[in-house]
């Protein structure tokens, strides 16, 4: 890939540098200067003229980091890229998808329409598609390529956990609960759920019976921690001691872990879409051979 060079936003180092020492990638010099004022200030040092530009940026937290991304990718443009490539392992607001009620803004329509004029590809890993099918429902960017961790998470599982049960937290996540199970043979159930506000859901769970499973709780979010911990609630209720909760994006608002554990959770294992120490599943691969594929020059 001798004309594509690769240029992390802060915070996105570690994944960055695995990329491109895997991928024997270029690492673009970019220096970041926030202003007194919390008005940023960017530089490019790297000739990127024609060049195949990658930028690695997970967007949780958006509204701090969107400005930064944008201020990038509209300034390597200026000096000549010749495409612009997003890595966003998270890709944020797709879960305000509908006017839940009457003057609601819609989103992720809206950041979509952002994003979508500042880039020509976006490489993310299991986006909420939830009452959106597809990310080019929204998402105008030539294009789009939506990768998946069910298959990573699977193997951890496998490697890990012996006669597991996964549960689902809501109806949303049957499409990939149903591929987790699928890969670990594992039977599984999905719960019925009602979220209420930002920290009150609730869960309707069948009976489980089989108290000798480790139940395995797989979303593709964890924020507050609210779902999980519902379902952890009853989960006890029940009688189950083994329970593992699993999250592709570890979103976390303040002490979300701690709950969780403190909860009942046996262990909080998230995958490395969001660095957080609770991370155990690594992802980079999937993002490596996503780039090796598409990117050809
Ligand atoms: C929403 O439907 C998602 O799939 C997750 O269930 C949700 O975002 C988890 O959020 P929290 O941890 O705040 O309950």
């Amino acid at each position: 890939m001798r004309n594509s060079i690769l240029f992390p936003l802060p915070g996105n180092e570690t994944l960055a540098a695995v990329l491109a020492e895997k991928l024997k990638l270029e690492k673009g010099l970019a220096e970041f200067h926030e202003f007194p004022d919390g008005e940023c200030h960017l530089r490019v040092e790297t000739d990127v003229e024609n060049k195949f530009v990658i930028i690695v940026c997970t967007l949780d937290h958006p509204n701090i980091k969107f400005l930064s991304l944008i201020f990038l990718a509209e300034t390597l443009r200026e000096l000549g890229a010749k495409k612009i490539c997003l890595v966003a392992p998270y890709l944020p607001y797709m879960r305000q998808d509908k006017h839940f009620k009457s003057g609601d803004a819609l989103t992720s329509a809206i950041f979509a329409k952002l994003l979508s004029g500042s880039i020509d590809q976006l490489i993310t890993i299991d986006p909420h598609l939830h009452r959106i099918h597809e990310l080019s429902e929204i998402y105008s960017i030539p294009s789009l390529k939506t990768l998946h961790a069910s298959k990573k998470i699977a193997e951890w599982i496998l490697d890990n956990v012996n006669s597991p049960f996964i549960l689902g937290p809501d109806a949303e996540s049957e499409q990939w609960v149903n591929e987790v199970a699928g890969h670990s043979k594992a039977p599984y159930a999905i719960i019925k759920k009602n979220r209420r506000g930002d920290n009150f859901v609730e869960v309707k769970l069948p009976d489980l019976k089989d108290h000798n499973k480790t139940m395995i709780l797989v979303d593709d979010i964890i924020s507050t921690g609210a779902t999980m911990l519902a379902v952890l609630e009853q989960l006890k209720a029940q009688g189950f001691k083994n329970i593992i909760c699993i999250g592709v994006h570890a979103l976390f608002s303040k002490e979300t872990y701690e709950n969780l554990l403190y909860s009942g959770a046996t262990r909080v294992v998230t995958c490395n879409a969001i660095p957080h120490f609770s991370n155990a599943i690594d992802l980079t691969e999937l993002i490596e051979a996503e780039i090796k594929n598409t990117i050809i020059d």
